[in-house]
């Protein structure tokens, strides 16, 4: 098996096929040290974590994750706390980035001595539709090839292997936002235990954590917004506008990472095309106000490992042939819960009062309805859909 991308998608699946013996090569066109810290989200959901505690990876995760059982939705200069775990039947979300899951990843599969190449970038596609397809890449100033059973395209929204698949069979579907998040990490200690997802009439800010002494906050800006023109001073007296309340305040601390991140929606159909299968941010990319991403790029790895296992062992292509269909199921839930959240959430730059009279609404509705409440926990904890 080729697999094309050392993100999360590309190395949990190449995990789970080692687990049942298929051999894989992965490519990854960055270097070790750049994909172990690119900082990304952090909040994984009960079966992404059991996934990965299956395959054997999950021993830090379990010894420094932190596990919330609560988050809470700030609105009108109040907090409403929805009790994730009581609303979903016992299920709860831990935190932890994914720089760190990708870390435990590459060490488990250099300890294993298979292959993982870094710095060695695809660049083509070819014979996809063919028994052997082939992948080209570069790497140490040279061109390679590798002929493989199966592709699988794990090389995120910027890969090569989505625009490998004709124009002709695909369908996508997107969204932009009016709004991107601006990110930092602090050497706080959070200023609360749990997630505050703030409404404000100063637009959207998140209260989120990297561990007990790391902090982990973002600020809705303009998508235009250049990082130069916020100081240190000033995202602090904007998170403290957005997020405090009487007799509650944000602790500061020193920022050591700050960035801009764009928001949108976006689905490419079918996942799949002859032996090509697309898996996480290769496929399709969710804005984060709902933490979706990286849930669902494990979620995809998961069935494209079980289609794959089964094929291998039986000679059955039942369930590789059901991969993309069975994915954009549980995608489309993602993608509606993502979007939901983030225009519940955010401020529109453009104020309409009606528009935010709508917001208000259904944040109310949400913090004082035990069914509207049990909707977004089922969906943030990570609801399963029915596959057909
Ligand atoms: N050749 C080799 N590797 C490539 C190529 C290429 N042509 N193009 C991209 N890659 C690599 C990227 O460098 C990256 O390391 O593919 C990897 C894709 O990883 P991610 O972007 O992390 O995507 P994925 O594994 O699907 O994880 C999805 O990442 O963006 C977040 O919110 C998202 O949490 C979600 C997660
Ligand atoms: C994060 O901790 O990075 C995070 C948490 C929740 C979100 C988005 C990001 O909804």
């Amino acid at each position: 098996m080729g697999i094309i991308g050392a993100g999360p998608a590309g190395l949990t699946l190449a995990r789970l096929l080692e687990t049942a013996g298929i051999e894989t090569v992965v490519l990854e066109n960055r270097s070790r040290e750049y994909v172990e810290h690119r900082q990304r989200a952090g909040l994984l959901e009960q079966g992404t974590v059991d996934l990965l505690t299956e395959l054997g990876v999950a021993e830090r995760l379990h010894r420094e994750g932190l596990v919330h059982t609560g988050l809470s939705l700030q609105f009108d200069g109040e907090r409403h706390r929805i009790p994730l775990t009581e609303l979903s039947g016992g299920k709860h979300v831990t935190i932890y980035a994914q720089t760190e899951i990708v870390k435990d990843l590459v060490a488990a599969r250099q300890e294993s001595g298979l292959p993982l190449l870094f710095e060695a970038e695809a660049y083509a596609l070819e014979g996809l539709d063919g028994e052997r397809p082939l992948i080209r890449y570069r790497r140490e100033g040279g061109e390679h090839e590798l002929e493989c059973d199966i592709v699988a395209g794990c090389d995120g929204f910027h890969g090569i292997a989505r625009p490998s698949i004709p124009d002709q069979v695909v369908r996508t579907f997107s969204r932009e936002y009016p709004y991107a998040w601006l990110g930092i990490i602090a050497q706080a200690p959070p200023s609360n235990d749990e997630l505050i997802y703030a409404h404000s009439a100063r637009g959207f800010a998140l209260l989120s954590m990297r561990s007990p002494s790391v902090g982990r906050l973002y600020l809705q800006v303009r998508p235009d917004e250049r990082i130069e023109e916020w100081p240190d001073e000033r995202i602090w007296e904007e998170l403290h506008a957005r997020l405090g309340l009487p007799g509650w305040s944000l602790v500061e601390g020193p920022i050591t990472e700050k960035g801009v991140a764009p928001m949108r929606s976006f689905v490419s159909e079918p996942l799949s095309f002859g032996r090509l299968y697309l898996a996480g941010d290769a496929g399709h990319i969710v804005p984060p106000t709902g933490a979706k991403g990286l849930n669902l790029a494990i979620n995809d790895v998961r069935l494209l490992g079980e289609a794959i296992v089964r094929w291998h062992e039986s000679g059955s292509r039942d369930l590789l042939d059901a991969y993309s269909a069975a994915c954009l199921r549980r995608v489309w839930r993602a993608e509606h819960f993502s979007w939901w959240m983030t225009t519940m959430l955010h401020k529109l730059p453009d104020g309409d009062p009606f528009d935010e009279q709508l917001q208000l609404s259904q944040l109310r509705y949400v913090a004082s309805s035990e069914a509207a409440a049990r909707t977004l926990a089922e969906n943030y904890v990570g609801y399963e859909p029915p596959t057909r």
